[in-house]
């Protein structure tokens, strides 16, 4: 049934439903192919600019409706793992709650590199930085393996579930 956003953000029974950002190429999470789709919130809870997690066992996803539709990707930050439904969502770009990297969710690319730096998903190094304002950090002895962890991390690009929306719900796919 098609929906109209409603002063509160949420939707009404009038518009059509929210689109679907396409998952990039590459981009769909294993064993999510065919796999069977299952409710996991309402239309209506999610407004344009929310965004909610949800788990099945040691699984977290991240369904947010982003400026141009909505998607579901791994709640955890391709970096170090932490979970974006922590951060904000501007937009299309979801901004990781540490170490200030931000993805485009329409592509699954790093749009801001982590403050520590590291690998990018083709293993190119990028270097540590210092946001605006922040206090630069000790520098670590050369081979302390803190600093050689961080330079190893590699920031993969997001990784996505499909999606559909029947009957007012939003239906993930979770891996088989
Ligand atoms: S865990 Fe997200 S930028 Fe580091």
């Amino acid at each position: 049934m098609p929906h109209r956003p409603r002063t509160d953000g949420r939707y009404d029974a009038l518009m059509p439903n929210p689109p679907l950002l396409p998952i990039p190429p590459g981009l769909q999470a294993p064993g999510t192919e065919g796999a069977p789709f299952e409710r996991v919130a309402s239309v209506a809870d999610l407004p344009p600019g929310a965004m909610t997690r949800v788990s099945r066992g040691d699984l977290d996803v991240l369904v947010a409706h982003t400026s141009a539709g909505l998607v579901a990707v791994d709640d955890r930050c391709p970096h170090m793992a932490a979970p974006f439904s922590a951060g904000r969502l501007d937009g299309c770009t979801l901004h990781c709650p540490l170490h200030r990297g931000s993805f485009d969710t329409r592509d699954g690319e790093v749009l801001t590199f982590p403050t520590t730096g590291g690998l990018t998903a083709e293993g190119e190094y990028r270097p540590t930085w210092i946001p605006p304002g922040g206090q630069p950090k000790a520098a670590l002895p050369p081979g302390d393996p803190k600093a050689r962890a961080r330079a190893l991390t590699r920031v993969r690009r997001l990784r996505y579930y499909p999606l559909r929306v029947v009957d007012e719900g939003v239906e993930l796919a979770w891996p088989r």
